[in-house]
């Protein structure tokens, strides 16, 4: 192994090595604690001033990330939008976003910005890992001529590698502490490095043979899901025209002990991940002169999805002898998932733009989402209640008193299957 790899492994032993992290967002924070926590000094760098400061000031900025842990990312870190100081990190990981541009193709801006100003202060003894979810092929086509620009050789003089990150904001079951990691470096040395500093962290790390491994292997993770979600949704169409409950089956077919594993229906998916990442394949595929039908085909359905709810909403209006013009309806929930304050392409979005356009007065209640699209959250009483006509489910937070709903909304629509287990709800409650 050549000399700087050792001298880095032993810095990441000795937990002497600074750990910059690029974007202090969803991702970035917590890893940045999680390496704080382990004793490492942290380097926190993002283009917001306003994140830089909050971070340096120890603020609670997601509501699933205690205080506590931010006051200990305050202490074991600091933050900066100077860029200059890249050279002060040891390894640097990129977390930075990585969305559709208008066109549903890859925006790599974020991760061509941060390379760049990684490759303006790179120097030997460097690590370089990108975390951010991308097609396959990215660290070595987009990021290593970059950062080679430097004069500097990958694998010799500083590393590089790919690692996915495999955080799922607001679960309790698991956090970076819990969740093994894959790595794949562009060289041996590369993959060595990254696996010595992923080790510190996370409880177990799976070295695989490439880069463009890991980054297919975080792809498929989330086409899995997109797929599956997707198919689970268009189940439930089906079995709702034979009157058939979709929650039912998805529980009664989770007892089988294997080959089964249960995904539940919902209004479409959301979040900057699932229904995004998909199409980094797709698009990359047809470089290849391929296509990936079932990613285009997910994508397809997951916007029908939110427009069949829409409609199932004004449908059950107009057997209530409504309109949906003029209506009064409220959104329970406006994140793309339960329990977290993250709204990035939440169907919420789509079904008020679709209710709204149709006439409908919408507000909406979410206790992890104060504002949204220009409105406040209302507060979950009686008399707001009574007040709709109707109430859509459209994210199942735990902190929301669906029994109140279904006591004072005339109309309760459900894509969450919320209502199932109360008695006694005087609301009609309509399954979409
Ligand atoms: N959110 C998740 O649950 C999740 C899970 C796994 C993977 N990912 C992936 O991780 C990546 C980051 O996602 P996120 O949810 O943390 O995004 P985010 O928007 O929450 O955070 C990104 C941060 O990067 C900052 N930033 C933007 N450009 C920058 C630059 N050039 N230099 C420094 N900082 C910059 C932004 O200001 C922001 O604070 C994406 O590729 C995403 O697909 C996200």
């Amino acid at each position: 192994m050549t000399t700087p790899a050792k001298q880095l492994q032993q810095r990441i032993k000795s937990r002497e090595a600074t750990v910059g992290v690029v974007g202090l967002g969803y991702v970035g924070l917590p890893l940045s604690i999680s390496f704080a926590r382990a004793g490492f000094p942290v380097l926190g760098f993002d283009t917001d001033s306003r994140r830089v400061a909050q971070v340096n000031d120890g603020e609670q900025v997601m509501r699933h990330i205690p205080r506590k842990a931010m006051r200990e990312l305050a202490q074991g870190g600091e933050a900066t939008a100077d860029f200059a100081r890249l050279g002060e990190a040891d390894a640097v990981l990129i977390c930075v976003p990585t969305p559709l541009d208008q066109h549903h193709q890859p925006d790599m801006s974020y991760v061509e910005a941060a390379a760049d100003a990684i490759a303006a202060t790179l120097r030997k003894g460097q690590l370089v890992a990108l975390e951010s979810t991308t097609w396959p092929g990215t660290t070595r086509e987009l990021l290593l001529p970059r950062l080679e620009a430097s004069g500097l050789r990958a694998g010799e003089d500083f590393f590089l590698a790919y690692s996915p990150e495999r955080e799922d904001p607001g679960n309790a079951n698991y956090g970076i502490g819990d969740i093994p990691k894959v790595v794949g470096g562009h060289t041996d040395a590369c993959r060595d490095v990254a696996v010595a500093l992923y080790e510190s962290v996370v409880p177990r790390t799976i070295p695989v043979s490439s880069p463009e491994t890991a980054e297919a292997t975080k792809l498929m993770e989330n086409i899995f899901r997109a797929v599956n979600i997707t198919m689970v949704n268009e189940l439930k169409l089906v079995l709702d025209r034979m009157d058939v409950n979709i929650w039912e089956v998805v529980d009664a077919a989770a007892t089988k002990p294997f080959g089964f594993m249960p995904f539940y229906p919902g209004p479409g998916m959301g979040g900057h991940c699932i229904p995004v990442d998909p199409f980094y394949l797709a698009w990359r595929a047809k470089e290849f002169n391929t296509t990936a039908r079932f990613i285009e085909l997910a994508g397809e359905l997951n916007m029908a999805m939110t427009e069949h709810v829409g409609h199932r909403l004004i449908r059950a209006l107009n057997d209530d002898g409504k309109a949906i013009r003029g209506s009064r309806i409220m959104l329970l929930g406006v994140a793309y998932k339960r329990n977290i304050d993250d709204t990035r392409e939440s169907p919420a979005g789509r079904l008020l733009e679709l209710l709204e356009v149709k006439g409908a007065r919408i507000s909406y209640h979410d206790p992890f989402v104060a504002e949204y699209r220009g409105r406040k959250s209302t507060p979950l009483t009686a008399r707001a209640l009574r007040d709709c006509d109707a109430a859509l489910v459209v994210t199942d937070h735990d902190d929301v008193d669906y029994a109140l709903v279904g006591e004072h909304v005339p109309l309760v629509v459900d894509t969450r299957n919320v209502m199932a287990s109360l008695s006694d709800v005087k609301a009609r409650v309509v399954r979409a």
